[in-house]
């Protein structure tokens, strides 16, 4: 039984459908995460009340970074399992590269998505374990006693290089996306013949909205229209990199 469903992992559509039911739970956390952190343009109150409330979550936080870890992984193993089998298909590559039906997102995803993995590991690096940032913007706590994540974020995209980094890393999300969510919803079985216009406009569509919902904090803070009240005490105007 254990050996059939790992062959069966292992064959193409197996591994799709592996691909696509992970993809399904990224996605999901992807656009919370999103909603949640828009929430810095209602002010420090309410972004660090809610990451609080995350924090406070205990060991059922735990459970969720766990969940997530493995989706990933396994989205990973199902992704490379795809591009070996595609390869394998065809071990002699074409005299004559024609891409005249795949579109440019649908060509680079395994591109687009080792990109997207460096990103999160240089996200996690900026915003969970602080390693870029002084201990007096990180480590800062606000007037509530909470970890001040509004100001983290504020002082964190003052920073011209850093945002300039986000914005070329949530378009390389929103080609992922706008590929990774047409052919979910194709191998989920959700886009039939009848369906089909009622259904194109899922891939596209969920990549704008996090498009410019991702890219409206890191812009919105570097041209200084949010974040004039950080507990950090620095100034609140752009900081130009200082060249170290
Ligand atoms: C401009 C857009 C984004 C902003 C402002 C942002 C902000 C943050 C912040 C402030 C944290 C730390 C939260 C805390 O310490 O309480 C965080 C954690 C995290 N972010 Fe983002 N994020 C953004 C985009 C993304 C994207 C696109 C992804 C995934 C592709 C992502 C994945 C994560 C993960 C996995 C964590 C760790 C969550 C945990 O600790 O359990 N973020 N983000």
């Amino acid at each position: 039984m254990k050996r059939s469903i790992a062959v069966a992992a292992r064959s193409t559509i197996g591994a799709k459908g592996v691909m696509a039911a992970t993809g399904v739970v990224l996605l999901l956390f992807v656009i919370g995460h999103m909603v949640g952190n828009l929430q810095v343009f209602a002010g420090p109150e309410k972004l660090n009340a809610y990451a609080a409330f995350l924090q406070g979550l205990g060991p059922a936080l735990w459970v969720i970074r766990l969940v997530l870890l493995a989706c990933l992984v396994l989205h990973v193993w199902a992704a490379v399992v795809v591009t070996r089998r595609s390869r394998e298909a065809r071990p002699v590559p074409y005299a004559l590269k024609v891409d005249r039906v795949t579109s440019y997102a649908a060509r680079t995803m395994i591109w687009s998505g080792v990109l997207v993995l460096a990103f999160v590991v240089y996200h996690l690096l900026h915003f969970t374990v602080g390693a870029y940032d002084p201990a007096e913007v990180y480590g800062a706590l606000d007037a509530a006693g909470r970890h001040d994540v509004y100001s983290m974020v504020i002082e964190g995209f003052r920073h011209v290089p850093t945002t300039i980094a986000y914005v070329i890393a949530q378009v390389i999300l929103c080609l992922h996306i706008q590929h990774g969510a047409s052919s979910m919803v194709q191998t989920l079985g959700m886009r039939t013949k009848d369906c089909a216009t009622r259904t194109d406009w899922i891939g596209p569509g969920l990549a704008a909205l996090l498009l410019i919902g991702n890219l409206s904090m890191p812009l919105a803070i570097v041209t200084g229209f949010i974040g004039g009240e950080t507990s950090t005490g620095l100034p609140a105007q752009l900081t130009l990199p200082s060249g170290d």
